[in-house]
């Protein structure tokens, strides 16, 4: 069998949990109890991150988009993320994982954003695996956010138009203190990235199961690190250059 292999590891995956609804629909229960089921796999993925050394996880749970569904479907996601919050709280902590936001907290209810907040603070000085959410997230969004937040400092006189590069840029973006995007898990089967980190993903490794998200735990994602250890990432050169090491332009 295939083993991991731990020099190898990602330093930085994202996952777009999708396939809650689906899962419901097979099983002649209701959209929730599917969220209900995917929030088990959170707990999966957080836990075999944590147990393999994946310092960076960002995981998607509500896009800017996903207002647009029926009103108790969005109660019920930001019920399920309190309930979430006070269940994994203590191990959290006991197992110092980091948490964050990635997205606009305008717009989330108060009080389960007060929550949220408060275990922010609390996990900020850890550091062995930092979670990110995105909750209330849009990859043009914070695109946009970032350019405004660039502009900002332009007109405050601390930098010129012209000191605008990608990594003057990406200071601005939530993954400014994350390594690199390497790899993208997205559940369900569905080929798109629905407005999730569109500038990170430059050079992300993509890899897309069948896997609904409530079926996704530990087995499903040690097979997609294998499957993206198995790959070759080139980054524009040719296969020759990684292989034996020329320098490039020789
Ligand atoms: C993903 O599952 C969870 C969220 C978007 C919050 P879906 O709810 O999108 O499940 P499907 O795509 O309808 O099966
Ligand atoms: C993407 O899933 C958002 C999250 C997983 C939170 P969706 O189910 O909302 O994506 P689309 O709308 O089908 O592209
Ligand atoms: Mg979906």
């Amino acid at each position: 069998m295939d083993r991991l292999d731990p020099n190898r590891l990602p330093r930085h995956v994202a996952i777009i949990m999708d396939g809650n609804g689906r899962w419901a629909q097979k099983r002649l229960l209701n959209r929730v109890a599917g969220h209900e089921e995917g929030a088990e796999s959170v707990r999966a993925v957080i836990e075999t991150a944590r147990r393999i050394g994946i310092p960076h996880l960002t995981l998607y749970a509500f896009s800017k988009e996903n207002w647009q569904r029926p009103k108790h479907e969005v109660q019920a996601l930001w019920q399920l993320l309190r309930r979430f919050i006070r269940s994994e709280r203590p191990k959290l902590l006991e197992n110092r994982i980091r948490v964050r936001h990635f997205g606009d907290p305008e717009g989330i209810p108060e009080d389960v954003y007060a929550e949220f907040a408060s275990l922010i603070r609390e996990t900020a000085g850890f550091d062995k695996l930092t979670v990110n959410l995105a909750l209330n997230y849009g990859g043009r969004q914070e695109i946009l956010r970032a350019a405004a937040l660039f502009a900002e400092d332009v007109r405050a006189g601390r930098c010129n138009p012209s000191d605008l590069t990608q990594e003057a840029f990406e200071k601005h973006l939530f993954t400014a203190d994350t390594p690199e995007l390497d790899l993208l898990i997205r559940t369900s089967g569905e080929c798109r990235v629905s407005n999730f980190l569109l500038w990170q993903l430059a050079y992300a490794e993509i890899y897309i199961t069948e896997t609904l998200w409530p079926d996704f735990r530990e087995p499903q994602f040690i097979e997609a690190l294998l499957d993206y250890q198995r790959r070759e990432r080139r980054f524009g050169k040719t296969s020759e250059q990684l292989r034996s090491s020329i320098p490039p332009n020789s």
